[in-house]
Order: C-alpha cells, then sequence, then structure tokens
C-alpha cells in the first residue's frame, strides 16, 4: 500500500509512523486511520519490528484531533461509525504485542491525544499541548478519551480537562502522569528510541505479556488476575524463559529469542 498521510521509517529494528498532514497540524483524517490499520496489522507478524514511535511532522503538532472539515456534516449514524472505526484502530495499538510510544512533538487535541494516550508511553516536547476540546464543537471525544484519560489521570482531573477543554502544557501533562517525560523537541525521537532498544534487550516474549496484562486491568469482563497467572504461566514453556534463566544461572546476558 503506497502512503499518502503517514511516512515510515523503520531503523535498527525500530518503526518511526509520522503522521504526515502538517498544512492540518496532522489532523486525524479517515486516510489516517486506514494506514495505521494496515501499518498495526503488519506490526505484530513482522520479525524485523522491535518497537514503535508514532510521532507528527513539523514543530508544532502531534495531531489536533480528528479532522473536523471532514466530519462536520456527519449525521448521527455516520457519527457513531466514525467512533467505532476509531475505537477498532485504537486497540490495535494499544493491544499491540511490541511497545509503542507517543512522542508528542506538540499539539494533541482531542483525537491526538486520544491517540497518544491509545499508545503504551508518552514521552512530551516541552512544546506539546494536551487537551480535550471537543465540548467546544458541541461534541463529547469519540476515541475513548472518555475512557483513557480517566485510566491515566483519574476521575476528578480528567472530568474537569473533558469539561472545561483546557489545554495543559507538558509539565503540568507530566506531573499527572500522562506523560513518562518531557525533553527539548530536537532530543524527543533520539530518547523514544534509546527507550525502545532498552526494551528489546528484554524478552519479546515477556513484554507482550506485560502488555497483554496491564491492558487486562481496564477490559470488562476480564478478571486482570486470571490473565496474570496465565500468562505467568505461558511463559515457563518459552524458549526466552529457559535463555533468562540459563543467563542468569551462568551470569551473562541473556540473547532471547522470542520464541
Ligand atoms: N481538523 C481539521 N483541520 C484542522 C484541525 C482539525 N482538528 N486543527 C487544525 N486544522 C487546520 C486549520 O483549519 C488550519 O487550516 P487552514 O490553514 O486551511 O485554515 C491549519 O490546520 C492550521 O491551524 P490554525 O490556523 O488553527 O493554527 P493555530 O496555530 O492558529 O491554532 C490550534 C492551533 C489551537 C491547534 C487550532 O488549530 C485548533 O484549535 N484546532 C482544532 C483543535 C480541536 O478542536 N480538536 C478536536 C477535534 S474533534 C475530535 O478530535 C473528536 C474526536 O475525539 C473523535
Amino acid at each position: 500500500m503506497v502512503f499518502e498521510s503517514i511516512l515510515t521509517d523503520i531503523e535498527d529494528g525500530i518503526l518511526t509512523i509520522t503522521l504526515n498532514r502538517p498544512q492540518a497540524l496532522n489532523a486525524l483524517n479517515k486516510r489516517i486511520f486506514i494506514e495505521l490499520a494496515t501499518v498495526f496489522e503488519d506490526v505484530p507478524l513482522n520479525e524485523t519490528i522491535q518497537g514503535v514511535i508514532i510521532t507528527g511532522m513539523g514543530d508544532k503538532a502531534f495531531a489536533a484531533g480528528a479532522d473536523i472539515k471532514e466530519f462536520m456534516d456527519f449525521d448521527v449514524e455516520q457519527g457513531k461509525h466514525l467512533a467505532r472505526n476509531g475505537h477498532e484502530v485504537f486497540f490495535m495499538i494499544e493491544r499491540c504485542p511490541k511497545p509503542v510510544i507517543a512522542a508528542v512533538n506538540g499539539f494533541a487535541l482531542g483525537g491526538g491525544c486520544e491517540l497518544s494516550m491509545a499508545c503504551h508511553m508518552r514521552v512530551a516536547s516541552t512544546n506539546a499541548r494536551f487537551g480535550q476540546p471537543e465540548v467546544n464543537l458541541g461534541l463529547t471525544p469519540g476515541y475513548a478519551g472518555t475512557q483513557r484519560l480517566v485510566q491515566l489521570i483519574g476521575k476528578g482531573k480528567a472530568m474537569e480537562l473533558l469539561m472545561t477543554a483546557d489545554a495543559i502544557k507538558a509539565d503540568e501533562a507530566l506531573q499527572l502522569g500522562l506523560v513518562n517525560y518531557v525533553l527539548d523537541q530536537d532530543k524527543l525521537h533520539g530518547f523514544c528510541f534509546e527507550l525502545l532498544k532498552k526494551i528489546a534487550t528484554k524478552s519479546p516474549v515477556a513484554i507482550a505479556g506485560v502488555i497483554e496484562c496491564v491492558n487486562a486491568c481496564f477490559q470488562e469482563g476480564v478478571d486482570g488476575f486470571d490473565k496474570e497467572v496465565e500468562v505467568f504461566g505461558n511463559c515457563f514453556g518459552t524458549d526466552d524463559f529457559k535463555k533468562g534463566t540459563d543467563a542468569f544461572i551462568n551470569k551473562r546476558k541473556a540473547e532471547f529469542t522470542g520464541k
């Protein structure tokens, strides 16, 4: 597939996806969702990829939201379809068995904030701004902002941000636990890259297990404790477990196969 609205680049096992609509502050249009879905169908199967960075083109925006111009004439059914489709693609990201980091390089508003929250971690540049301004448009968030913001920062503060539409600065996002680190913009990509390379030295089987168990915390109908028992137990049948424990006993570094 030829991508129009994102760029992809693999360097040393790390896939960088750059939302590439800087003229629209990387607003998430239909095309971006199709392209993100295509990439995230491949990532779990692609043995050359160890981790993923999602960022925005330019120095101003990660993504300024869903593309308002695209949905402004939608009716109720189209609105529901838009949200459902957004949820499906963002679940693909959240449930990706390889680590996904949002390198938030500017505005992360509405759907942009929601995309960053679907990633496993967020690292922000000092100029980043996070917010859910949908109520200004007569809308509620539609790409799971009402759910993941609560999960990440708690109900009270999430209610405030969702109702006031206030955009918060990177430092406040750090204080709230919405982002893991705040860095100068020129250091953002390199830092995320190194974080993923560090994770890539660990057992890929165990990393996938961690993602699955943590996600189970928030999955309706799934008991996270049961999930942990299952995932932990299954590790004992893997080559990674044999390699990891053998390396520990023999005082050397493990070389994991991800099997
Ligand atoms: N959709 C479509 N186009 C957008 C956009 C969006 N979400 N955000 C910005 N743009 C476009 C602008 O229309 C403008 O295009 P033109 O040059 O053709 O007019 C261009 O990007 C540059 O934007 P601005 O001139 O507005 O830039 P600014 O620096 O003055 O302001 C901003 C920056 C504060 C981020 C402002 O662009 C803004 O408020 N954007 C909208 C933010 C928003 O409301 N996001 C939520 C969208 S709804 C949503 O996401 C629903 C959901 O949950 C599913």
